[in-house]
Parts: structure tokens; C-alpha cells; sequence
């Protein structure tokens, strides 16, 4: 193919940053599609794209549709791409369980998305497709170090520590289980989840040409600001409709060997997110954000207030570590090009299908020993 032809689903922060760090030659950007006619008319015009309707519409005019809208859309827009022989590059979470939690116990879900990922594998497979699962943190360049560290000195990775948190999310339809699929598990863990399956895997694969793969967890998980004690001084998001601002995830591998994974709402001063890695040879700390490449000091946020510096961060005052390129620092850029690379190449990307289904259901394991305080639950495989 000559130019790899691409269609947005979502046309909010994610199709944003998509936009801006697709390779600059060999793709083009056709269209973009969403729910609310006026930004996604907006979103087209702003960057010289047609409108679609729907992804139905949009499908026959591209090669790969890009799905950035909200999880509880993914499964159905996978499906209908994979339907049409289109490939597929979808934001995570790859897809969950969004019934109402009160209605739902959390062994049912965890089955449920056992039986989707069974359906989405499926269908994939089926088609023959390339799907590129965007878990940016595979793609950021301390974890890509460390992967070749990892590789070319046959280290074994004993045990790993990540967090992803930061002060909610922009998004109106955050914190509805029904459309996100649960909380700070599912949507922000989700990150260093995969940078430590991911890393654990390619270990296996050096050590062994066997993946390690996780083969259970514990986890808590908290409603902090929902607590009648918790002081909201306003500074933070609360109001969360039903699912957790705070949770902590054990994950034991096939090898006995371990990672802890924190994340939460409660974090003010910008993205705090982390991996840090014990192995027997080396120690190492990935940095994604922040780098810590330039430091701004700004006496009064009125100066800065229209100037991008750093994500999340409410309030341009101060000492600021301002990221001046956060397509690279956070793996963007590199994920969209191996995507775009597999896809012309029928490879299959560094964040694949594989990578996507452990992700999600070692996270629903996590909600299942969640609701019984930590008990030790298995992963399920379906390959
Ligand atoms: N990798 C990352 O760091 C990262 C960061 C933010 C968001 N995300 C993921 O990106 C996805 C989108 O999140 P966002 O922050 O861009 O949300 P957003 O609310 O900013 O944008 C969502 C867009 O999708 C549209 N939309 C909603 N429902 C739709 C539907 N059924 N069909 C078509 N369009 C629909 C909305 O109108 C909006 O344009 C989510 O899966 C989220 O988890 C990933």
C-alpha cells in the first residue's frame, strides 16, 4: 500500500495526541468520526479532515480505523473493523466489563471479559489483521532502554515496582463504571501493568523463547474521596460516580518472581508514573513522566495560563518540570510508528493482542480479589 490510509473513531484528548505522532511520511490521516457532531466538525476542519458520520461510514475509505474513544465503545468498534478486513490500532483499556457494579459481582465480570477477549481474539485471528494495542509506557524510551537491557544481558527480573496517578482524568465520563469499566485499576494501571508484563515477557523470550506471563494477583482498591472523613479542600477531582480513586496490585509471574503496581486520583502536581526494575545483574529506574529534561520557574501562573507544560498539571506556578516533548518521553511517537511499520510489513507490534488480553485480565483478576481484600486469584489464559 502506498500511504497507509487511517480513520479517528474520537475526536477528544487521545485523537489528539494520535494525530500529532503519526509518522510524518507513508500515512495519511482521511477522517475522524464521533458521538458530538460540533467537536468532532471542530477536530476535521482544525486539521483539514472529513467527518464521518460513523465508523460504519468511515470504514470503506481507510486502511486501519484508530479507536480513541471511550472503553466502553472499544469492543464493538474492534469487531466492526475486524469485520471489514481494516486494521486496528485501539487505546486502552482493550475492553472491560461496564454494567453497573452494583448489579454485577465481580467474578461474573472478570468471566464476562474472559468470554469478550475470547470473541475479540477470535475475530482478529479470523480476519488476519494487525491490532496495535496503544499501552504508550511499552513504547517510552526508559522502558525500551531497559528491554534492551534486559535482552543482551540474559538478566532475570526479580522484582519491579510502578505507579501511574495523577489528579483524575479531563474527561466528563470518567468515573462511570458503565462507560470506563471500572477505576484507577483499570484506567491508570493499566500503564505500568503493561511495562512490567511486557518487559517480564521479552525476559522470557531472551532467557527461555517463552514468554513469563502473570499468573496471579492481589489487589485492593479504595474510594478515598468518597470516604465522609475526606476534606476536599478543592483541589482535587472527587466525586467519582462508582468506581475507586485508589488501588494496589500484586502480580505474581510463572516464575514466582513479582511486581507492585500502584495508582490512583490522589496525586496533585502533574502525572507522577514510574517503573522501576530489580533484576539480578542491574537495577533500573524508568522515568516517564516527569523526565526532568527542563525546570521552569514561573513567579505567577497568570503569565503561563495558555501555555502547555506538562500533562495534568493545575496550576502553572513555580518550579515546573515541563516535558518539551511529550510524543517521545512517552512513547507515543514510537508506538505509532511500529504500528504503522507491522502493519506494512504483516509483523506484529512490540504492544500486541497478547500483551492487550493478559493486561485485561489480570485487572479484572485484580477486581475480583479486590472485593474479597486481597486474595490471592488466578489469572485466566485463553492461549
Ligand atoms: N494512552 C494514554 O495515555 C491515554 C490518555 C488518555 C486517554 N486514553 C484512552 O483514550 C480513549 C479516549 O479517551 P479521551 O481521554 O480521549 O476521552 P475524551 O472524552 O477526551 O474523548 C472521547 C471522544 O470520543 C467521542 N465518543 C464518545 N463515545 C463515542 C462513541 N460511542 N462513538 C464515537 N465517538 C464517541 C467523544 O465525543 C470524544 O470526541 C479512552 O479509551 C482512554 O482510556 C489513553
Amino acid at each position: 500500500m502506498e500511504k497507509v490510509r487511517i480513520g479517528l473513531a474520537g475526536a477528544g484528548f487521545a485523537a489528539r495526541f494520535h494525530f500529532d505522532n503519526f509518522p510524518e511520511s507513508g500515512v495519511e490521516v482521511v477522517g475522524v468520526t464521533s458521538a458530538r457532531g460540533e467537536s468532532r466538525d471542530r477536530f476535521a476542519a482544525e486539521r483539514g479532515l472529513r467527518a464521518f458520520a460513523s465508523v460504519e461510514e468511515m470504514l470503506p475509505h481507510i486502511d486501519v480505523l484508530d479507536i480513541c474513544t471511550p472503553p466502553s465503545s472499544h469492543r464493538d468498534y474492534i469487531l466492526a473493523a475486524a469485520a471489514a478486513g481494516k486494521h486496528i490500532i485501539v487505546e486502552k483499556p482493550l475492553t472491560g466489563f461496564y454494567g453497573s457494579p452494583a448489579a454485577h459481582d465481580k467474578p461474573h465480570m472478570l468471566e464476562a471479559v474472559v468470554e469478550e477477549a475470547r470473541r475479540l481474539r477470535e475475530a482478529v485471528s479470523k480476519a488476519g489483521i494487525t491490532l496495535g494495542y496503544a499501552e504508550n509506557f511499552v513504547y517510552a524510551p526508559s522502558i525500551q532502554k531497559e528491554r534492551e537491557i534486559v535482552e543482551k544481558t540474559g538478566a532475570q527480573i526479580l522484582r519491579m515496582v510502578g505507579e501511574e496517578s495523577h489528579n483524575g482524568s479531563h474527561s466528563p465520563v470518567y468515573g462511570i463504571w458503565s462507560i470506563q469499566g471500572g477505576g484507577s485499576l483499570i484506567a491508570k494501571a493499566c500503564h505500568p501493568l503493561g511495562a512490567v508484563l511486557y518487559l517480564k515477557r521479552k525476559e522470557g523470550l531472551a532467557r527461555h523463547g517463552k514468554p513469563i506471563r502473570p499468573a496471579a494477583v492481589s489487589a485492593r482498591t479504595h474510594s478515598i474521596t468518597r470516604l465522609p472523613g475526606f476534606e476536599d479542600k478543592g483541589f482535587l477531582r472527587a466525586h467519582y460516580q462508582d468506581t475507586e480513586d485508589y488501588a494496589f496490585l500484586h502480580v505474581v509471574f510463572d516464575d514466582g518472581m513479582v511486581a507492585d503496581i500502584t495508582a490512583s486520583e490522589l496525586v496533585l502536581g502533574g502525572i507522577y508514573d514510574f517503573v522501576e526494575v530489580f533484576a539480578n545483574n542491574h537495577r533500573t529506574r524508568c522515568r516517564m513522566s516527569p523526565v526532568q529534561v527542563v525546570d521552569v520557574y514561573n513567579p505567577k501562573h497568570e503569565q503561563f495560563k495558555d501555555l502547555y507544560l506538562v500533562e495534568k498539571l493545575s496550576s502553572n506556578e513555580g518550579w515546573i518540570p515541563a516535558s518539551p516533548e511529550e510524543g517521545w518521553s512517552l512513547g507515543y511517537g514510537r508506538e505509532l510508528r511500529d504500528f504503522i511499520g507491522c502493519i506494512r510489513a504483516g509483523r506484529t507490534p512490540q504492544s500486541d493482542l497478547d500483551l492487550a488480553i493478559d493486561i485485561t485480565l489480570a485487572l479484572y483478576a485484580g477486581y475480583v480479589s479486590a472485593a474479597q481484600l486481597g486474595r490471592e486469584t488466578a489469572v485466566p489464559r485463553i492461549s
